[in-house]
């Protein structure tokens, strides 16, 4: 185990794996079943994003003007605050911080200090993600938990908690459409942010029987992304026949930004139960 990964284990294959570049989860198993996917062709070279697991957007979800696209957190090297701790349920605890540095002033001069606390659990995950504002004067900031999930064919799963929703396709101009159907599917590219997504969403891959259950808290947006067959081979890091094995549903407060006094905190989280 490198030096850089921190593992959560709580017992009967179940564990949690956390990168601190970006403090990304790379692997969640449950019960010997990997959740997440992850590109085989992440570079893990501490310079580009994980290609998979979750990685964290902030403060800023999609192009920057100010920085890299989505933000610099999944691009810093995290602070593990609290190793991983077992509380008397059983369930394993860590804690992870970013907090503002020469770099992320170069960027963004604010004082801030993220706090990502993960909580592995028999079959939930639970990530409580604070921003506190430890600076002077007020930011404003978009965020987004990037969930990278595993299925076994993109085409066979469903995506509840849209329906009579408006979401912006980003893949049609950024127009905004409002979703008729129940159940979505993903057959093509797909690239769009539901807003007001306040029930939270079950992902079903009905090839297999397996059902994620995503609740969110103070994260009104989902985001559901596939690249799908051109967009996956315009991509270095990650394979061209990859992407009917993934299908990326982010929780985050993206469509509205998230302002902040000093000494204020945005608190938000997100379970992700697995069935
Ligand atoms: C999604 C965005 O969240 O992330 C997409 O909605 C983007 O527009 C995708 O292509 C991947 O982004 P990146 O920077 O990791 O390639």
């Amino acid at each position: 185990m490198s030096a850089d990964r921190v593992v959560l284990e709580r017992g009967k294959d179940t564990s949690l794996t956390v990168h601190l570049f970006g403090a990304t989860v790379i692997s969640w198993k449950c019960n010997g079943s990997e959740i997440l996917f992850l590109s085989k062709k992440s570079l893990f070279d501490n310079k580009k994003a994980i290609r998979g697991g979750i990685p964290v957007c902030f403060p800023q979800f999609g192009p920057w003007d100010l920085g890299p696209q989505h933000g610099f957190a999944r691009i810093s090297t995290w602070t593990l605050e609290q190793a991983p701790k077992t509380l008397s349920s059983g369930d394993v605890t860590a804690v992870f911080t970013l907090t503002d540095n020469d770099e992320t002033r170069k960027m963004w001069n604010h004082g801030f200090k993220v706090t990502y606390t993960l909580t592995l659990k028999e079959t939930e995950f639970v990530s409580d993600f604070v921003v506190k504002n430890t600076g002077e004067d007020s930011f404003s900031f978009t965020a987004l938990l990037h969930t990278y999930l595993g299925v076994s064919d993109v085409t066979k799963a469903t995506v509840s908690g849209l329906k009579g929703l408006q979401y912006i396709d980003k893949v049609k101009e950024g127009k905004v459409f409002t979703e008729q159907r129940e159940l979505v599917t993903i057959p093509e590219n797909y690239d769009r942010v539901y807003m007001n997504t306040q029930g939270g969403h079950i992902v079903h891959d009905t090839a297999t029987g397996k059902t994620i259950i995503i609740k969110k808290t103070n994260l009104p947006d989902t985001v559901v992304w596939n690249p799908w067959e051109e967009k996956a081979k315009a991509m270095s890091d990650f394979g061209d026949d990859e992407y009917p094995k993934m299908l990326c549903v982010e929780a985050g407060h993206v469509s509205s930004p998230v302002t902040l006094d000093p000494g204020a905190s945005f608190v938000a989280g997100q379970v992700i139960v697995a069935k």
